[in-house]
């Protein structure tokens, strides 16, 4: 299946943000794209039951119908590690049950973008870590970075365990990315991590006052993800009938 695999230095660095800033744009390019939050923790209660506030936001923003218990077949309410989050709620989390939601949706989908939980290191159930469900689903990573101080180190850890793991990091985006307050830690960081971890960066996007996943405030995320990531650096499926 071709698609990435979004997972991040850590929580809140703009995952659910670049997952669905990529969907949106992809599909207005016409690729026939899915996405997937395998395991939701702080789901939110709505009429329709728990929903998955990542998997929302990103199905919204970029116009795609798939039915929530496919998209996101744990979602759990506390907001803590997946693990914990299961175990306080007395969830078994049936990693079969995510392989066939996943298989469904790659069935559905020529192109599949995946939202970890945290961090590459984030505990889903037992010792099986995020990195293992990235490496059941075979997919390269791409490592959602934040753009200032710490971020370094962060996103050297982050590369380094995937490469350990035997992980394909395909890229690194910086998200939020302050143009007006970017002191010199904000400029040099880019260049520092390419070097030194030997992946490139292919996005940078800026910061937006007005994107909030919670309440499902899309921003002008659509538009700061169509020009701050460097397209010919992402390996899409070909496309039938031309388009762009
Ligand atoms: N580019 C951005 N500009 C402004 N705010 C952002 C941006 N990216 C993320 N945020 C803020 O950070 C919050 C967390 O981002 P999110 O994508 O949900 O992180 P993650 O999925 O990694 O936990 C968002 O709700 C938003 O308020
Ligand atoms: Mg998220």
């Amino acid at each position: 299946m071709q698609g990435y695999f979004i997972t991040g230095t850590d929580t809140g660095v703009g995952k659910t943000v670049v997952t669905a800033g990529i969907v949106a744009n992809l599909k207005q390019r016409g690729i026939n794209v899915g996405i997937m939050k395998p395991v939701q923790t702080g789901s939110t209660t709505t009429r329709q039951g728990l929903v998955s506030p990542d998997a929302l936001f990103a199905l919204t923003v970029a116009g795609i119908m798939d039915e929530m218990e496919l998209v996101s077949p744990y979602r759990l309410k506390p907001p803590l590690a997946p693990r914990i989050a299961a175990e306080l709620t007395g969830t078994a989390i049936d990693l079969a049950k995510i392989n066939r939601a996943y298989r469904e949706l790659c069935r559905r989908h020529d192109f599949m973008l995946v939202e970890g939980a945290g961090g590459i290191m984030v505990p889903i159930t037992g010792r099986f870590l995020m990195a293992d469900l990235i490496k059941a689903f075979n997919l390269p990573a791409l490592i959602v970075a934040r753009p200032g101080l710490g971020t370094v180190n962060h996103t050297l850890l982050t590369v380094e365990y995937a490469k350990s793991r035997g992980i394909h990091v395909a890229g690194i985006i910086i998200n939020g990315l302050n143009e007006k307050e970017a002191g010199t830690a904000e400029k040099t960081n880019p260049g520092l991590i390419a070097e030194l971890s030997g992946v490139p960066v292919i996005g940078i996007i800026p910061y937006d006052a007005g994107i909030d996943t919670d309440t499902g405030k899309p921003g002008r995320i659509v538009q700061l993800v169509e020009t701050g990531i460097k397209w010919e650096m992402i390996s899409l499926p070909n496309r039938r009938g031309g388009g762009r």
